[in-house]
């Protein structure tokens, strides 16, 4: 097998990596025969109209689906190769997950709903009070931390979101339309914050249709259409047929 660059060293690699979904007599090929891969530290940007399937995309490499073939490589092993604990430990503390509808808790504070992100983690209560609060206050919400999300503007929201998602540690963060319900100035603040984080160190994946965004703030923009990974805005792209 000859490869055209060197992927030794991606965080994630997807071959061949297939979602169907049955619907009727019909199938629906969410994600179709992907070959996609991630470096540690990039910006990656997953383009592409309404149900393409970006988000599809993401939950398989987040490890909340399964694919029907293919396979999902993290620093080289498979996640089907994974046990179950093991893949919830990915799940739990490798990967972030952020959405366009910020699924916070509605009747728990901002401090709550990220502090509760660590409950599964065996972090004493004390812990997850100083590491949520740390990590609110570094995303300029720590005048904020006991508001529930209805007193919280939308771009409030998504920072909790974002906070909670942040304070497990993970390596890699997937954002799924991270701005999809916010108006124009707070999605340029969004993507600023997402930008600053992967300026730190995180490596960072955001699915959206807006390929304005995605140009301006990923070192790479991938395009899907109908399941299948199209086009890639950089020098490099993935997988030809045949390799
Ligand atoms: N749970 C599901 N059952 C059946 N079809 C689904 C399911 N989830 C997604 N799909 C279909 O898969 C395709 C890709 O969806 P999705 O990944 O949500 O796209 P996008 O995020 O780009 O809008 C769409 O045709 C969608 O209707
Ligand atoms: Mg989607």
């Amino acid at each position: 097998m000859v490869r055209k660059f060197d992927v030794s060293t991606s965080w994630l690699q997807t071959k061949e990596l297939c979602r169907y979904y049955r619907r009727g007599p019909h199938e629906v090929r969410a994600v179709d025969r992907v070959n996609l891969y991630l470096e540690r530290g990039e910006f990656l940007g997953i383009v592409g109209a309404s149900g393409s399937g970006k988000s599809t995309m993401l939950n398989l490499m987040a490890g909340l689906d399964t694919p029907t073939s293919g396979r999902i490589e993290i620093d080289g092993t498979a996640l089907s190769s994974l046990t179950r604990r093991e893949l919830a430990a990915y799940r739990a503390r490798r990967v972030g997950m952020v959405f366009q509808s910020f699924n916070l808790l509605a009747h728990q504070t901002a401090l709550k709903n990220v502090e509760l992100a660590l409950y599964f983690n065996d972090t004493p209560a004390r812990a997850r009070r100083i590491r949520a609060t740390e990590i609110l206050e570094r995303l300029g919400l720590g005048d904020r931390l006991d508001h529930v999300p209805a007193d919280l503007s939308g771009g409030e929201q998504q920072r909790v979101a974002i906070a909670r998602a942040l304070v497990k540690g993970p390596e890699v963060l997937f954002a799924d339309e991270p701005t999809g319900n916010l108006d124009q100035v707070n999605t340029e603040q969004i993507a600023e914050l997402l930008a600053g984080l992967n300026r730190q160190g995180l490596t960072v994946v955001v699915a959206t249709h807006d390929l304005d965004m995605a140009r301006r703030y990923a070192h790479r923009t991938v395009r899907m259409d109908y399941g299948k990974l199209v086009a890639t805005d950089s020098g490099r792209t993935d997988g030809e047929p045949g390799q």
